[in-house]
C-alpha cells in the first residue's frame, strides 16, 4: 500500500509519500518526505503568525506535493492522510481542503489524522513491534502531554501543561533573551557550548517537579528567568557566559522535570516501553539525559525516540498513523472530515 500524507497543522508545509509493508508487525518505507520551514517568515515575529502560516501554506502546498510526487517517481497511491489537528485552525484548513481535493480527484479513500497520536507513532518507522503499555511523553511548541498508550487508539492522557508547552517555554525565553526564534534549537546549540559551568551560578525553580500528578507548568519557568535577567546589570547580561549559563540552567530545569514525571508514570503504570515524541525530543541532551536515566532505573524497558529528523513535524508520522487506523477498518466519508484545532486523543 502506497500513502500521500500531508500535514500543516503548523509552520511546517509536509507531505510524504510511504509504502507500507505488513499487517501484524508492518513495515514503513519512506518513498519521498518533503519538509518546506516557514522559520525564516516567522523568526522576525518571534514566534509563528497564523494568518501568515496560512498563507504560506496555500502557496507551498502544491509545490511541496510536486517535489514529493516527482522524487517518489509518481507512484501509484492508494490512500491520503491528513492532520485534522491540535494545531493551528487556519493552517489545518489548508491541508484538509487540499487532501480532499486529490482524494476527490484520484478518487481515492481519505483518513483523518491526529497530530499528537502521529508524534507518538512516528517510532514505528525504525520499530515494528513495540511492548505495551507505553508511557508517551510528547513535547513540541504547541504541547507537552503525558500519555499512557495501552494499545491503537487506546490511550489516556495521564497530565499535561496547564500554561506554556516546554518548546514555547524555550522560544519565549529565546526572545527574552535575544538570541532569536525558534528558541529550541538555538538554546541547545549555546547550551552545548557551554563548558566548565559553575552550578552555583544560576538556579531555576523546576515547576510541579515533586506534585502528585503528571501535569506540568512551564510559564513560572519562564517568569523565572525573566526576574533573574532583570536583576543583571546590562554588562552580565550581554556577556557570553550569562546567556550560556541561563541556556544550560533553562535546559537541565526542563530536562529534570521531563524526565521525573516520565519515570515516575512509567513506574506507576508498569509500562513496558517509554515512547517520545515532538520537536522538543530533537534536543541531544534530552535525548542523552533520558538514555541514560532509564537505562540505569528500567533497564528492561524499550526506549523509544524518533530519529531527530522525525522528531520535529513531518507527513511521514500522519502516513503512519493513518495505516493503523486503516488496519483497523476505520473508513470516513470524506465530506464528513473537519478541522478540530483542539482535538484529543
Ligand atoms: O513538533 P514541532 O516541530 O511542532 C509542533 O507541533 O509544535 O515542535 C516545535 C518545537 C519548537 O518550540 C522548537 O523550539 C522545539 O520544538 N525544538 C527544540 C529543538 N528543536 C525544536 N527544543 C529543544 N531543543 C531542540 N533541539
Ligand atoms: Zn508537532
Amino acid at each position: 500500500m502506497i500513502i500521500l500524507a500531508i500535514e500543516t497543522s503548523c509552520d511546517d508545509t509536509c507531505v510524504a509519500v510511504v509504502k507500507v509493508k505488513g499487517q501484524k508487525s508492518p513495515s514503513f518505507k519512506i518513498v519521498s518526505n518533503i519538509v518546506s520551514s516557514q522559520v525564516r517568515i516567522h523568526r522576525k515575529w518571534g514566534g509563528v503568525y497564523p494568518t501568515l502560516a496560512k498563507r504560506e501554506h496555500q502557496k507551498n502546498l502544491p509545490i511541496v506535493l510536486k517535489k514529493a510526487l516527482f522524487s517518489a517517481k509518481n507512484p501509484k497511491m492508494n490512500l491520503i492522510a491528513v492532520t485534522v489537528g491540535p494545531g493551528l485552525e487556519p493552517c489545518l484548513w489548508v491541508g484538509v481542503n487540499f487532501a480532499k481535493e486529490i482524494a476527490k480527484k484520484l478518487n481515492l479513500p481519505i483518513l483523518p489524522v491526529n497530530h499528537i497520536e502521529a508524534h507518538i507513532l512516528s517510532n514505528f518507522l525504525t520499530k515494528k513491534n513495540i511492548p505495551l503499555p507505553a508511557v508517551c511523553l510528547i513535547v513540541s511548541g504547541g504541547h507537552t502531554q503525558l500519555i499512557l498508550m495501552r494499545n491503537f487508539a487506546n490511550y489516556k492522557i495521564l497530565g499535561e501543561t496547564r500554561d506554556d508547552a516546554a518548546g514555547e517555554c524555550f522560544d519565549k525565553v529565546a526572545r527574552m533573551l535575544g538570541l532569536g526564534y525558534p528558541g529550541g534549537p538555538i538554546i541547545s546549540k549555546i547550551a552545548k557550548k557551554a563548558k566548565d559551568r559553575d552550578p552555583s551560578s544560576i538556579k531555576l525553580p523546576r515547576p510541579m517537579i515533586y506534585q502528585k500528578n503528571y501535569d506540568f507548568s512551564f510559564s513560572g519557568l519562564k517568569t523565572a528567568v525573566l526576574y533573574d535577567y532583570k536583576n543583571r546589570t546590562q554588562k552580565v547580561r550581554r556577556s557570553k557566559k550569562y546567556i550560556q549559563e541561563m541556556a544550560t540552567e533553562v535546559q537541565q530545569a526542563v530536562i529534570d522535570v521531563l524526565i521525573y514525571k516520565t519515570l515516575r508514570a512509567t513506574k506507576e503504570y508498569r509500562a513496558k516501553a517509554i515512547i517520545l515524541g515532538g520537536g522538543v525530543t530533537a534536543n541531544t541532551e534530552l535525548r542523552k539525559q533520558f538514555k541514560e536515566k532509564i537505562e540505569s532505573e528500567f533497564p528492561n524497558i524499550q526506549y523509544l525516540i524518533p530519529d531527530i529528523q522525525f522528531s520535529t513535524d513531518n507527513a511521514t508520522m500522519v502516513a503512519i498513523a493513518a495505516y493503523f487506523h486503516w488496519l483497523r477498518g476505520r473508513k470516513i466519508k470524506p465530506d464528513s472530515i473537519v478541522v478540530n484545532a483542539n482535538l484529543t486523543l
